[in-house]
């Protein structure tokens, strides 16, 4: 067995052992800016914008673009790049037939938001066809188009763009703009909180008390935590990112030490990909600093897609290669005769003494305006909820 290296805020490297950085500032972006107007154009929806900004700003180190075939295969195939360096998904940029019949390979392409804005250019390398029965077999593990992340392959166009990217403009996230981050930024961060070791949590829910028992078991053993929400794209059932950031910051606010504890968003779409996407999560924070983070129980899954530890599995076997440590919980629950939080490795108890609540009856009382049970939810966490489902998204 490989030794899996513990590592502190002193030795932890981006991934690949550089973190990216490509995005144009000062005269080199008023230059690129100008030369843009002359080029050829391409729309890219919201995704491919989060996916651009987070290849630029070093959270997916180390791409420096959109993956060529020959990467896009070894991950596909062999969760791998060409390199070696361990990747589970393949970010990819598709057009239409019609759109890459227009580009040329060699050309400088300039890529708008659909709100009309120039994010970025891709210096075009590669356009390739794909197989899309193929990718989602192997990255979701089912070709249903009932599956979010796959619902979203089969939209997409059929042909591959690749190359390096230059982002030009960062998307505003206005919202939520006392909580961006970049990956320099919260490495800067933890030296200054003087964090030697710091675990990344990542979620696409509210907190709730077992994600809040798994939180800080794992901060029993580091010094800081990194509450890193997803806030990109999700599915919509999903709770809105907005509503969510209120509730992060309340149960932040009451229930935790504001000395050791950070809430930065991650500003990714939800691919739903479990166990391949856990590995992609754990990369992305070791990129942002991170030495720890942590997986539980059906991590990134989606129905009945992914067994409850399929993700821990996976990721255990690249965890040597990943180069940054994994915090595995078991399924977490109130236990009523513990009067606790626990789980099947420290309750005696039967099953039917365990509080558990599926997400769609969580979402379905809020939606009505109902509370959750304190040994589910923290009331101030639920408050924020009804009142923000009932209220409406701002997004
Ligand atoms: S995810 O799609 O972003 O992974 P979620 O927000 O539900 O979904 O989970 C965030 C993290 O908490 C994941 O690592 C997940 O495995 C873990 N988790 C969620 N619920 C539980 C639970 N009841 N017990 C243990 N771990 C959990």
């Amino acid at each position: 067995m490989v030794a899996i290296k513990e590592h502190t805020q002193e030795t932890i490297e981006a991934h690949g052992g550089t973190l990216i950085n490509r995005e144009a500032k000062g005269a080199e972006r008023e230059q690129l800016l100008k030369e843009a107007e002359a080029l050829k154009t391409i729309t890219i929806n919201a995704w491919s914008i989060s996916d651009l900004e987070l290849i630029a700003i070093g959270g997916f180190s180390p791409l420096t673009g959109f993956l060529g075939k020959k990467d896009y295969l070894e991950v596909v195939e062999n969760l791998h790049l060409a390199d070696g360096t361990v990747w589970s998904i393949p970010i990819t940029l598709a057009v239409t037939e019609a759109e890459a019949d227009n580009l040329d390979i060699g050309e400088k392409i300039a890529l708008y938001g659909e709100d009309g804005i120039l994010y970025g250019t891709l210096d075009l390398e590669e356009k390739y066809t794909y197989d899309k029965a193929k990718e989602a077999q192997s990255v979701y593990g089912t070709t249903e188009d009932a599956h979010p992340g796959v619902k979203k392959l089969y939209e997409k166009g059929n042909i591959y763009l690749a190359g390096p990217i230059t982002l030009l403009n960062r998307p505003k996230h206005d919202q939520f703009k006392d909580f961006y981050l970049d990956p320099a930024e919260t490495r800067q961060l933890f030296q200054d909180l003087g964090w030697k070791t710091v675990v990344g949590f990542q979620t696409r829910n509210p907190v709730h008390r077992a994600h809040e028992y798994i939180q800080k078991s794992a901060l029993e053993s580091v010094d800081g935590l990194l509450l890193n929400p997803l806030v990109g794209e999700t599915k919509s059932d999903d709770i809105p990112a907005d509503i969510r950031m209120e509730s992060y910051q309340v149960i932040l606010k009451h229930y935790y030490p504001q000395d050791r504890t950070r809430l930065v968003i991650y500003p990714a779409a939800m691919r739903y990909a479990g166990p391949r996407e856990a590995i992609l999560h754990a990369i992305v924070r070791k990129n942002y600093g991170c030495t720890h983070f942590i997986v539980g129980r059906d991590h990134a899954g989606v129905g009945d897609y992914y067994g409850t530890y399929e993700a821990q599995e996976l990721i255990s076997q690249y965890e040597a290669e990943l180069g940054i440590q994994i915090f595995k919980f078991e399924h977490a629950f109130f236990c009523k005769k513990c009067e606790n939080m626990a789980t099947q490795k420290t309750c005696p108890h039967d099953k039917s003494e365990h509080v558990h609540l599926s997400g769609t009856k969580v979402r379905e009382k809020l939606r009505n305006g109902e509370s959750l049970p304190r040994q589910f939810s923290r009331p101030e966490v639920a408050e924020v909820l009804i009142k923000g489902l009932q209220r409406g998204s701002n997004e």
